[in-house]
């Protein structure tokens, strides 16, 4: 069996890890293992290499993504799908596992089933939006990065008392990892884009916490948009607040032990389903266990940020927003 393992979009902690995983699984069942360097975009230009266990056994402990991905559409165009499926012939390539998130998952995997070509996907993103999985690889590394970075925030906002820390962290347009981060760290207020917010109680549980805890502590999704107009709202309540952004240093965190298990798991997972004849569909984390799903996760129902985590964050109860997706 020939294997081409694409990365695609935004890179996630662990895809090293599960990129190891499975060359090193093909590797001991005499199986071939490619890699697309840039992804598809690459991939047109037959940018291609063979991948061994020894090659990436130096990167299993790093972030990012020993393969570059790309984000270019390319294959919205009939006649690129067309030089794909002669690229993939010209190399014998069998089947392709695709690590990507949401946009990967729903869109390019469904381009490929159209063409024939087998494919399964690994919901690899920090986001974790991935339609019926519970967990992406990389939201751990990237909440562990995050908290860390909190960590730091705390140690100067109690020397320095009386002012609120609003601490914006990645998440695309959805708030997954903002309230998971929140939450565990304890946060007085969380914002994301799928759910209400009141300005005013939120400045108002800020003022309070500066109070009692010598400092408020709000973490808001990138997701919610006019960021400068919340801290402005904030100024305008009187607040003094000292804003921060993790940024992309949150996605290029170092794999904590929970995503390389992932890692291990889906990577397996993905080499024996393949190895059985399996032609399309993504592994996934469902009730707490990694499993195979014989289908595309178009088809798949989206999710939601856990609604009683957010209210319970906040304290107060929340509605859905008319532009929940
Ligand atoms: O991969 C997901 C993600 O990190 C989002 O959290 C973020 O909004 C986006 O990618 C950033 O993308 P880019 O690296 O293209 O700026």
């Amino acid at each position: 069996m020939r294997t081409l393992l694409v990365v695609s979009g935004g890179d996630a902690p662990g895809v090293n890890a599960a990129l190891y995983h499975y060359t090193r699984a093909a590797a001991l069942n005499g199986d071939e293992v490619f890699g697309a360097i840039g992804a598809f975009e690459g991939l047109l230009q037959e940018q291609l290499k063979p991948l061994s266990p020894q090659e990436l056994d130096p990167v299993v402990g790093q972030g990012g993504s020993y393969l570059p991905s790309s984000r270019e559409p390319v294959l919205k165009e009939a006649s690129n799908c067309e030089r794909l499926k002669g690229v993939l012939e010209r190399h014998c390539i069998d089947n392709l596992v695709l690590f990507g998130g949401d946009g990967t998952l729903s869109n390019l995997a469904a381009i490929l089933q159209s063409l024939n070509i087998a494919c399964l996907g690994i919901p690899a993103t920090i986001d974790n939006d991935v339609p019926g999985s519970e967990l992406t690889l990389g939201f751990a590394s990237a909440c562990s990065m995050a908290q860390q970075m909190i960590d730091g925030l705390r140690a100067t906002a109690r020397a320095l008392p009386g002012r609120a820390f609003a601490v914006e962290v990645l998440g695309g347009h959805t708030g997954f990892l903002a309230l998971d981060i929140a939450y565990a760290a304890g946060a007085d207020a969380v914002l994301i884009p799928e759910y209400a917010y009141d300005l005013g109680r939120i400045a108002k549980r800020l003022q309070d916490a500066a109070r009692t805890y010598r400092y408020g502590l709000v973490i808001y999704s990138e997701g919610i948009g006019d960021s400068q107009r919340f801290t402005q709202a904030m100024h305008a309540h009187g607040l003094h607040v000292r804003s921060s952004k993790l940024g992309h240093a949150q996605r290029g965190a170092p794999p904590v032990h929970q995503d390389r298990k992932l890692a291990a798991d889906m990577a397996l997972l993905a080499y024996h389903t393949l190895q059985q004849g399996a032609r399309q569909g993504t592994v996934l984390v469902q009730q707490g266990k990694v499993r195979f799903l014989r289908t595309t996760v178009a088809t798949l129902p989206r999710r939601l940020p856990e609604r009683s985590l957010y209210e319970r964050v906040n304290g107060l109860p929340a509605a859905p927003r008319e532009n929940t997706r």
